[in-house]
């Protein structure tokens, strides 16, 4: 079946290779340069396209890398390049640009353009500097600095306020006002309709087995970029019935293809963890957590992948499918060693299923990288732990980046569990701790720096989420 989709005002059937990446068929088949390539890693924000995808009625849009998205996925969707961006007249955003002389080199300024574009046309869009620093996060721009383009952001917080034009409105009235204000074009209107006029995608009479899975390619397209247009590949986001978080019997379901963004936004999960909005933006940038997979983040098995350190501390099982035969792999045992998994290579992960903790038991996580914010652990760690009258009755730890698996550390939980939450406890169980991992040096630390972190995560852990058991000054005034 070709692949059916609209780019910018125009439809388009193809039948491109599913593997092929958007932006090398964006530059070199249909000769839309503006798109450009810089580090093909996800990094740069370059490459930056909207994608819009229908919901109900209306058409949600997000910014997302090109660079690391396949051209199998575009079926039934909306690419939208800064090309199709353009009005006769420069748009407030690039306007604001301008104004603000936040381009020189001109390189990076169509992927900031998109971003911008993609963050005013969000109905929970703010318009504070905040709200701006979260759109471009996935955008670099070495030449001019950041300040002025976050000065053309809070000229356009200025004059779109919150809500950007939508004013908190569903996403369909957000476009409609934002073709009135001159930031899109009138053709926007049109897409919902031409949209649903695309049959969804069969994969049934294909009965050739895929090579590979793509799920967001943020990981794959990094390590296998060159081969992968080659490849029978298996797109998996069009599979619609991985998708999606549900309640069910106290137990929460999670699609494996749920992004980043989809699970830290959602009410049941910020319900279970209040804290998720904010350990997300510890996380890769806007526009990779709109590509990046909880599943993919498992599968790929990196020892410090953030959602992985965070999933194993909640007692996770994972639903492994291939063709009709389904099977139920805790977790804990998932990881036999350095990419190496309890996984037969036909199998796709499909949910991701975790108990709801009762209302006494708290959940923490920590990642420490060298820079802030888009840049992987040096150590990540996650807690459970359900404490009663001072003493710990459950508790569940996670740490990575010091073992080659992503790390649940059975032996400090077993050591932990019954006892008080104090500083002895914590000072026993850290040389326990120190005991069961392995960190080696390499260019994300030193082992030893690694085991210092391992070490003030612990701390942090119980001084964060039992304040009233103990402090951080009591913790070292004492020490
Ligand atoms: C710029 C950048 C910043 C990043 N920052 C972070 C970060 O801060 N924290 C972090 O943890 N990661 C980060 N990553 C890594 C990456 O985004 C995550 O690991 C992400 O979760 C991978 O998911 P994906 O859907 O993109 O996987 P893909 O790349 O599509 O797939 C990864 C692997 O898993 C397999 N796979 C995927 N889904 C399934 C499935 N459902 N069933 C079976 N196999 C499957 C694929 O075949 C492939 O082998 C970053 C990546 C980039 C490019
Ligand atoms: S080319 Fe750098 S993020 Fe895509
Ligand atoms: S304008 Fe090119 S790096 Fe900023």
């Amino acid at each position: 079946m070709p692949i059916h989709f609209w780019l910018n005002s125009h439809e388009v059937t193809t039948k491109e290779p599913a593997g092929r990446l958007v932006l090398d068929y964006l530059r070199q088949t249909e000769r839309l340069v503006g798109t450009k390539e810089g580090c093909k890693e996800g990094d740069c924000g370059a490459c930056m396209v909207l994608i819009g995808e229908l919901a109900g009625n209306q058409v949600a849009y997000k910014p997302v890398t090109s660079c690391l998205m396949p051209v199998g996925e575009l079926h039934g969707k909306h690419l939208v390049t800064i090309e199709g961006l353009n009005l006769e007249k420069l748009t407030p955003v690039q306007q604001a640009i301008v104004d603000e002389g936040g381009s020189q080199c001109g390189f990076c300024t169509p992927g900031i353009v998109v971003s911008l574009t993609g963050y005013l046309m969000q109905p929970w869009a703010r318009g504070d500097k905040d709200g701006f620093k979260y759109a471009l996060g996935g955008n670099l721009c070495r030449c001019t600095g950041y300040a002025s383009l976050l000065r053309a952001g809070s000229r356009l917080g200025k004059q779109f306020g919150n809500g950007a034009a939508g004013n908190g409105k569903k996403a369909q009235n957000s476009i409609e006002s934002l073709i009135k204000l001159n930031v899109l074009p009138d053709y926007f209107q049109t897409i919902p309709e031409r949209l649903k006029r695309i049959p969804s995608f069969e994969q049934k009479n294909d009965k050739a087995k895929p090579e590979t899975f793509v799920a967001g390619g943020t990981d794959i397209y990094v390590q296998r970029g060159e081969d992968l247009p080659d490849l029978k590949v298996e797109v998996l986001n069009l599979l619609p019935e991985l998708k999606g978080i549900s309640l069910k019997n106290g137990k929460l379901h999670v699609g494996a293809l749920t992004t980043f963004e989809e699970f830290a936004v959602d009410p049941e999960i910020k319900k279970v963890i209040p804290e998720m909005p904010e350990y997300n933006l510890l996380n890769a940038s806007w526009q990779i957590r709109n590509r990046a997979t909880l599943g993919g983040n498992i599968v790929n098995a990196s020892p410090i992948g953030d959602m992985t350190a965070l999933l194993l501390a909640l007692e996770c099982d994972l639903i492994l499918k291939s063709g009709n035969k389904q099977r139920t792999v805790p977790m804990k045992s998932f990881f036999k060693g350095y990419k190496v998994l309890n996984k037969k290579p036909s199998e796709i992960l499909t949910e991701i299923i975790f108990p709801v903790p009762d209302k006494k038991t708290k959940i923490h996580f920590e990642k420490v990288s060298k820079r802030k914010t888009l840049d992987i652990a040096s150590v990540n760690s996650a807690i459970k732990v359900r404490v009663e009258k001072g003493a710990i009755q459950t508790i569940e730890m996670s740490m990575g980046g010091v073992a080659p698996i992503p790390f649940f550390m059975n032996k400090t939980c077993e050591y932990l569990k019954d006892k008080p939450v104090n500083r002895q406890t914590v000072l026993d169980v850290l040389s326990v701790a120190m005991n069961e991992i392995s960190p080696i040096s390499d260019i994300r630390g030193s082992a030893e720096y690694k085991r210092l972190l391992v070490r003030q995560f612990i701390i942090g852990h119980f001084t964060r989420l039992y304040p009233e058991y103990l402090t951080v000054r009591e913790f070292y005034e004492t020490h």
